[in-house]
């Protein structure tokens, strides 16, 4: 695991920025896992500047976002289909017939989160999985617990994940209780992985990535497995 600390959350999501974009010129239609939350959309702008500028094609992309709320319609603008639109998709020119998410529409979770882990085989797998992190060690929706779930699965979000998630809706009541997330094995099957770590509420799940256990009471600590990650925090995450 290579950690680099950076000065603050634009340098971070610069840095996350020209990793993508290094992957994208060498290899222009990739598979990209990409995260929802606050943590990347500073990272998301300078990608859409970039292709603005003209330097930089992300039209052959292939997306796979990590989770979506369940239940969620489509067209709810709470959900992270619209949220991917309007942060990414549409300003940076990602067709949206080259993006894909967990269902969160349908009661019929087992066999369409088995049809998106096939669909991530069936693409050829993810070459670069971006990550944030939840201020209790959470990545995806794996929350917390005695035991981590391998694929793709229906999960309950956490109590204090559903207030963390609170700001994106009227009010806490409105935050659906469950979601489907990528599993630990789905993002295990990455090539690379990309954390980013922004934020002074998010010292405790830095600090844990220092230490040599693996837990899965904090699961970003098992990233700590994985050959290939890079994990860009701040100066704010960092420091005691
Ligand atoms: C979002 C996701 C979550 C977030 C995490 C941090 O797709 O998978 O694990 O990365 O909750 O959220 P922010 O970035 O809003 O602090």
């Amino acid at each position: 695991m290579n950690i680099r600390i950076l000065a603050d959350g634009e340098a971070v999501s610069r840095a996350a920025a020209d990793c993508i974009a290094a992957l994208v010129r060498e290899k222009p239609d990739c598979r990209l896992g990409l995260a929802t939350g606050s943590t990347p959309v500073g990272a998301y702008r300078n990608l859409a500047d970039r292709v603005r500028a003209g330097e930089l094609d992300l039209s052959r992309v292939t997306t796979f976002n990590l989770d979506e709320y369940q239940p969620m319609a489509e067209d709810n603008p709470a959900s992270y289909r619209r949220f991917m639109r309007e942060n990414l998709f549409d300003p940076a020119g990602i067709p949206l017939s080259r993006t894909h998410f967990p269902d969160g529409s349908t009661a019929d979770e087992n066999g369409t989160c088995r049809e998106y882990d096939a669909a991530i085989r069936a693409a050829g797998g993810i070459d670069l999985q971006l990550l944030g992190v939840g201020r209790n060690g959470h990545i995806a929706f794996n929350e917390p617990g005695a035991a981590l779930v391998a694929p793709t699965h229906l999960t309950p979000l956490t109590e204090s994940t559903i207030r963390a998630n609170a700001r994106f809706f009227a009010s806490s009541d409105e935050v659906p209780r469950s979601a489907v997330t990528m599993g630990m094995a789905t993002i295990f099957a990455a090539r690379r992985i990309l954390l980013l770590i922004i934020g002074r509420d998010k010292h405790d799940a830095l600090r844990r990535l220092y230490d040599d256990t693996v837990d899965p009471a904090c699961p970003v600590t098992f990233l700590k497995l994985h050959p290939d990650v890079t994990v860009l925090a701040d100066e704010a995450a960092y420091a005691d």
